[in-house]
Order: C-alpha cells, then sequence, then structure tokens
C-alpha cells in the first residue's frame, strides 16, 4: 500500500511516499520540502497569494524528487493524499487540486488528512515510536493544545489556547526584537546568550486549574519592556525603530526571558495533563517542539515522573509531507481509510477552519 502525500498549508511544499503495507508502522520511502520562508522573509510575514503560486510551481517537481528516491513510477502508488486543513485557503487549494487530479488520472482514491492529526502522528516516523494511549502537546505557529490520544482518530481535547498560539508568541516576540520571520529558531539561538531571569514576563493561567493556555499578553509585555529598554514613549506605537534601539546583550535577555516564560507554561500544563489523565507517555509536535529549551525541560520533568517523552525527528517537527502520507498510511492500517472509492467524484475540497475535534473515528469519506 504506497501513499503520495502532500502538505500545502501554509509556507512549505511538502511531498512524500510512504509505505502502509501489513500492520508495521508505515516506511517513508521518500521525501522532499521546499521551504518559502526565504520569499517571505522581506514581508515579515506569509504572504497567503504568493504561498499559494509558489505551491504550484514547487508540487510536481518535488514529486518527481520523491519518486526519484523511491525508484517508483506514479503508477506504483495506491492512494493519494493531501492536507485538507486547517490552514489558508489558497495554498490548501493546490495540494488538494492536485492530489485529486492525480488520483483520478490513476484512478486511485484520494483522503483528506487533517494537518494537526499530522503533527499529532509524526513521531511515529522516528527511530523510538510511541505507543497509544498518550498526552499530545500539539505546539505550532497557529495552534496550541493538549490532547489524549487513545488510537488513530480517537483525539479527545484537553485544553487549548483561549487566544495567540506558542508558535505566535515566538513570532510576535521576535518581530518585537527585530529578529524577522519566523521568528521561533531565530528567538531561541538569541536566547542563548541571554539571562532567562532578567525580565519578570507573566506566565499567563499557569495556575487556572484547567489546561487552557493564553499567550496574547505576553506579546503586550515584550512591547512594554522594549518600550522601556528604547526609552520610547509607552503609549508609542510598536515600529521597527524600537529594536535598532537596544544593544544585542538586552535583546538576548528579553530573548531568554521570554523564552522561558513560554516554555514553563507549555511545561507545567502538559504535567498536568499528564497527572489529570493518569497517562505516562507524552508526545510533543509541531513547530515548537523543536525548541531546543523546551525538549530540555520537558525531558528533566518527565524523567522524574518516569513518563517517556516522544518527539518528531527534528527535521519532521515542522510542516511536512511525510507526516500527512504517514496519518494517512495509519488511517488505513486502522481500516478508516475506504480503499476502491475511486471514482466518485474528486471535487476539490478544503476546510481552512477544521476543529480537530471533528475528527471523529468514522470513516472519513474518500473523494
Ligand atoms: O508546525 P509549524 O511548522 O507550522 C504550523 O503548522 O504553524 O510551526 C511553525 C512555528 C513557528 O511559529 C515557528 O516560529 C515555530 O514553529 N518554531 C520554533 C522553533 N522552530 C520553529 N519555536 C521555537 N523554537 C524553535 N526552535
Ligand atoms: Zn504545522
Amino acid at each position: 500500500m504506497l501513499i503520495l502525500g502532500f502538505e500545502s498549508s501554509c509556507d512549505e511544499t511538502g511531498v512524500a511516499l510512504v509505505d502502509a503495507s501489513g500492520s508495521a508502522v508505515p516506511r517513508l520511502l521518500g521525501h522532499a520540502l521546499h521551504s518559502q520562508i526565504e520569499m517571505h522573509q522581506a514581508y515579515g510575514g506569509v504572504v497567503p497569494e504568493l504561498a499559494s503560486r509558489d505551491h504550484i510551481r514547487r508540487v510536481l517537481p518535488l514529486t518527481d524528487a520523491v519518486l526519484a528516491q523511491a525508484g517508483l513510477p506514479l503508477s506504483a502508488v495506491d492512494a493519494i493524499a493531501y492536507t485538507r486543513g486547517p490552514g489558508l485557503a489558497g495554498a490548501l487549494l493546490v495540494g488538494s487540486g492536485v492530489a485529486c487530479a492525480m488520483a483520478m488520472a490513476l484512478g486511485k482514491p484520494v483522503l483528506g488528512v487533517h494537518h494537526l492529526e499530522g503533527h499529532l502522528l509524526s513521531p511515529f516516523l522516528s527511530t523510538d515510536p510511541p505507543e497509544f494511549p498518550f498526552v499530545a502537546l500539539l505546539v505550532s505557529g497557529g495552534h496550541t493544545q493538549l490532547m489524549r490520544v487513545d488510537g488513530v482518530g480517537h483525539y479527545e481535547l484537553l485544553g487549548e489556547t483561549i487566544d495567540d498560539a506558542a508558535g505566535e508568541a515566538f513570532d510576535k516576540s521576535a518581530k518585537l526584537l527585530g529578529l524577522g520571520y519566523p521568528g521561533g529558531p531565530a528567538l531561541s539561538q538569541r536566547a542563548e546568550q541571554g539571562s532567562a531571569t532578567a525580565y519578570k514576563f507573566p506566565r499567563p493561567l499557569l495556575h487556572s486549574g484547567d489546561l487552557d493556555f493564553s499567550f496574547a499578553g505576553l506579546k503586550t509585555a515584550v512591547l512594554t519592556q522594549v518600550k522601556r529598554l528604547a526609552h520610547a514613549r509607552p503609549e508609542g506605537p510598536a515600529t521597527p525603530q524600537l529594536a535598532e534601539a537596544l544593544n544585542a546583550a538586552q535583546i538576548a535577555d528579553v530573548a531568554a526571558s521570554v523564552q522561558a516564560a513560554i516554555v514553563e507554561v507549555l511545561v507545567k500544563k502538559s504535567l498536568a495533563a499528564i497527572e489529570s489523565t493518569g497517562l505516562n507517555r507524552l508526545v510533543v509536535a509541531g513547530g515548537v517542539g523543536a525548541n531546543a529549551l523546551l525538549r530540555e525541560q520537558l525531558n528533566a520533568a518527565c524523567e522524574k515522573r518516569r513518563v517517556r517523552v516522544h518527539y518528531p525527528e527534528l527535521h519532521l517537527c515542522t510542516d511536512n509531507g511525510a507526516m500527512i502520507a504517514l496519518a494517512a498510511g495509519l488511517r488505513f492500517q486502522a481500516g478508516l481509510l475506504p480503499t476502491g472509492a475511486a471514482g466518485a467524484g474528486y471535487h476539490f475540497d478544503v476546510r481552512p477552519r477544521w476543529p480537530l475535534s471533528e475528527l471523529t473515528s468514522a470513516t472519513t469519506p474518500a473523494a
């Protein structure tokens, strides 16, 4: 059972081929990725129209590269998967359009995959795959959620952010510090030279007693601190000139302090989720899962409590096609991907807003 997967929900075009034959964890036969980060950098964030156009340019050459890596022709593919949502509508339509057209031409089934399910299951491609059930901390640029995962398609939302995502908190703070886009990796790099206790930033909802998060206030606190350091008026606007007035040591201290605040909240809430569910496995997925401090602190806290922590391979933390092909493969193995549905429409179908909680274990219809 060979599944070709496409990811195009935001600023990365990803294509991958997995072998989901038998009951072993699907095996990655090839994957290729093009990141648009450089293209969007000039604008300080993702420009949706440019993202869509670039996906169109990249998707077929990447597909050729994946098939060449695997040494297989397109005709060997048994099913096609694509990211159906959530994400940018125009960007999603590229992957959906290509996947549906290809599936129709091949007479094979096509499956729309939930992007977060891809992230959630991505540690299954690592050398140390998890076992069900586990608690998952999903931390990406657009989402921050704690889930209880009892199996493929069995997801229970335990808590989530009520405003900004953790990745957004990294990105917005980095922008205020003049560190460009996307800010997470740059901010954590600067933080290495700074002191995490230099500034006391808020840890919102840390003691709220539930498993929800809030990161919007952190951005305001960082802005206030940056203005103070730049000797700017407190009521003045957030401009790029503010960061220019800071020296490298100040930037490093703010970066380290804000990173410490975000990481502390993520670690404490993950531990609370472990405690409330009584489970002893934690899976961390999504772009922020690449953060070294988060990994260090989670590892230390979980070791103390005899909780196993699983991460995706570092290069599969951020968006990629492998997690989409993998999620489709695991769904197929779990009997959730109907085969033989070829020819039943192949209409493009995207869900820019799509709560993961809507994914029940009920069979996802193939086009
Ligand atoms: O999962 P992802 O690639 O895309 C979404 O689905 O959103 O996550 C991207 C997010 C960005 O906010 C980026 O700044 C953050 O992940 N990120 C990091 C690190 N690497 C990526 N945040 C903190 N530390 C990192 N090392
Ligand atoms: Zn993502």
